[in-house]
């Protein structure tokens, strides 16, 4: 039990060193955005604001889940909390697997429900911990501990592998989602962590009724990385550190499913400007999500450093929607944006 706590601390530690970002590029330089130099839209009139799962937010980023269970997550949680519920946005706990074991770690949880007591909270567990079967005790405890408005579940195979620790056994993640999906009473989100989701596997997902898909692709924080510098492996030509599907090309795999049926998409894994997050909404995302330059601000500079980020952001993404002629985020599709030639 400990060592999950003392893992959820070394994470948080390990992310804000830029050595263990991706080699990779999650693919958004691979595109610039079409100009338009007869934009006739009004900056003060741009609304940034975007839907999801029904609710209309702020801006189009979720903040990706990220920490919980242990004494020093509590504080970083209740600023995430108190960011989201100021500025309208979604977010996500962090795996509460901890939680489940401990119930003394509870708080380090509902503290985010007491501080955002209106926003969209997500409640999170990884997908392996759903092998046969998730008793709707355990569900109760992770939902009503944040009053979640959704669970997220979390899919790492690549992680688990890196960590000597890890889980090894992956049969029965699909099963045990549908048998949540049947049991939650909130809708269920499924996410990986930065290795990526494709076409093939978010088919299965939204067979089983997910109903939204985070990408978290590669091109951002690189779980092979982190797992390897905390296990003192500090090799960086690690044979697995760059494994995963960049960013855009999930979002190309799995937007063509949207003409089909309807699903939300988040683009997350190496979102770290208002410049990707347009472009992932030019290529099919409905929305984003961040979590590396996140908990960076908020280690540098609290809840004023969060803040920050998300200012500059926002004003950056209101004046791309009116260089590319756009009053809302909305109206963003893939003609906003070229495929620079090799
Ligand atoms: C410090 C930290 C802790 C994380 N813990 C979790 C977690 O508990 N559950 C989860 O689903 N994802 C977790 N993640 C993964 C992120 O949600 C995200 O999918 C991934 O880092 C890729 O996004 P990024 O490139 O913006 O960092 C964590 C990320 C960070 C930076």
């Amino acid at each position: 039990m400990a060592d999950i706590r003392q893992r959820k601390k070394d994470h948080v530690e390990l992310t804000i060193t830029e050595g263990t970002q991706y080699s990779q590029s999650s693919g958004f330089d691979r595109y610039y955005f079409n100009h338009n130099a007869l934009p006739e839209v009004n900056l003060d009139d741009v609304l940034t604001e975007a839907v999801l799962l029904g609710h209309t937010f702020s801006f189009p980023l979720f903040i990706s889940s990220m920490t919980g269970g242990y004494a020093d997550a509590g504080p970083v949680n209740a600023i995430i909390a108190e960011f989201c519920e100021a500025n309208n946005l979604p977010f996500g706990v962090g795996s509460q697997r901890a939680m489940l074991e401990d119930k003394t770690l509870t708080k380090t949880f509902s503290i985010v429900r007491e501080k955002a007591p209106n926003a969209f909270i997500s409640a999170n567990i990884g997908g392996v911990q759903l092998i046969n079967g998730f008793s709707k005790d355990k569900i109760m405890l992770l939902t009503s501990s944040v009053e979640a408005n959704a669970i997220i579940v979390h899919l790492n195979p690549l992680q688990e592998l890196m960590q000597p620790e890890g889980d090894r056994n992956f049969k029965g993640v699909l099963n045990g989602i549908e048998q949540l999906v049947k049991d939650a009473h909130v809708p269920v989100l499924v996410k990986e962590t930065g290795a990526g989701i494709s076409k093939y596997v978010a088919k299965r997902l939204l067979n089983v009724g997910v109903e939204v898909l985070d990408v978290a692709g590669a091109g951002g924080t690189s779980w092979a990385k982190v797992e390897n510098y905390r296990t003192s492996n500090k090799n960086p030509n690690h044979t697995f550190n760059d494994w995963g599907i960049p960013t855009v090309e999930c979002l190309k795999q799995i937007s063509t499913l949207q003409w089909e049926r309807s699903f939300g998409l988040i683009a997350s894994g190496g979102i770290r400007s208002a410049h990707d997050i347009a472009k992932a909404l030019c290529l099919g995302a409905n929305f984003t999500a961040s979590a590396q330059p996140v908990i960076k601000s908020i280690s540098e500079s609290g809840l004023e450093g969060i803040q920050a980020l998300f200012d500059d952001w926002k004003n950056d993404l209101k004046i791309i929607l009116t260089l590319l002629g756009c009053s809302s985020v909305s109206e963003l599709n893939s003609s906003h944006l070229l495929e620079k030639t090799a």
